[in-house]
């Protein structure tokens, strides 16, 4: 893994310093109510954890964390992989609130999508949704993923207490290169 720097932004390998943002960011109630239920309220021995399986060699996720020119650490993007069929499953969390609705989510997927499609040589990208979550919607739709169906009452919302429907949300190589120039 390496830092892939933008403009106004930096992506940098999570690292062991990191942990006091992820357990801070994964225990607060509005961050985390449509982002992955499973991760809410994440321990520091966990995330240790999680921290020391991303250093090994084979590990199947690539975590990096967003931090501004002015050295601000203000969230977390990364991927799953699925090295077999040549996708990875995106996630991302602009976790300091201050920094949210300023185009920053925007910039770390852009540079995120570059890295899977043009180093790692990933085919497709996908994303799940929280159907009710309208910002998430539109800023994916907004950077070029496409909705490619529903998986209805596939998640349970820890937080809400209820089901929702998931939106499966996906990007190609194809698409993405077609969207550039
Ligand atoms: C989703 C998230 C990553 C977006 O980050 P962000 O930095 O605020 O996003 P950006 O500023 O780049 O873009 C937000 C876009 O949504 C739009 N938006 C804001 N509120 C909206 C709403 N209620 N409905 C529709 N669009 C909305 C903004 O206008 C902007 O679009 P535009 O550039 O076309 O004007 C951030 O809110 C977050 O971390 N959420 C908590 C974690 C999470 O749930 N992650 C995603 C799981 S799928």
């Amino acid at each position: 893994m390496k830092i892939i720097k933008g403009k106004k932004i930096l992506l940098r390998p999570r690292e062991m310093k990191d942990v006091s943002y992820i357990v801070k960011w994964y225990g607060n109630k509005d961050l985390m109510m449509y982002y992955g239920h499973e991760k809410y309220r994440v321990t520091e021995e966990q995330e240790k954890k999680h921290v020391l399986g991303l250093k090994k060699k084979d590990c199947e996720e690539e975590s990096f964390m967003i931090v501004t020119d002015d050295d601000r650490v203000i969230g977390t993007i990364g991927f799953d992989k699925n090295e077999c069929n040549r996708y990875v499953g995106l996630y991302i969390m602009i976790g300091d609130k201050k920094f949210q609705d300023k185009g920053y989510a925007r910039m770390a997927i852009n540079l995120m999508l570059e890295y899977i499609f043009k180093e790692k040589t990933f085919f497709r990208v996908e994303l799940n949704v929280s159907e009710p979550y309208k910002k998430a919607l539109h800023l994916y739709e907004s950077i070029g993923f496409k909705k490619e169906g529903v998986r209805r009452k596939a998640g349970w919302n820890k937080i809400a207490k209820n089901y929702e429907n998931v939106v499966v949300m996906g990007m190609l190589k194809d698409e993405w290169l077609k969207n550039k120039n």
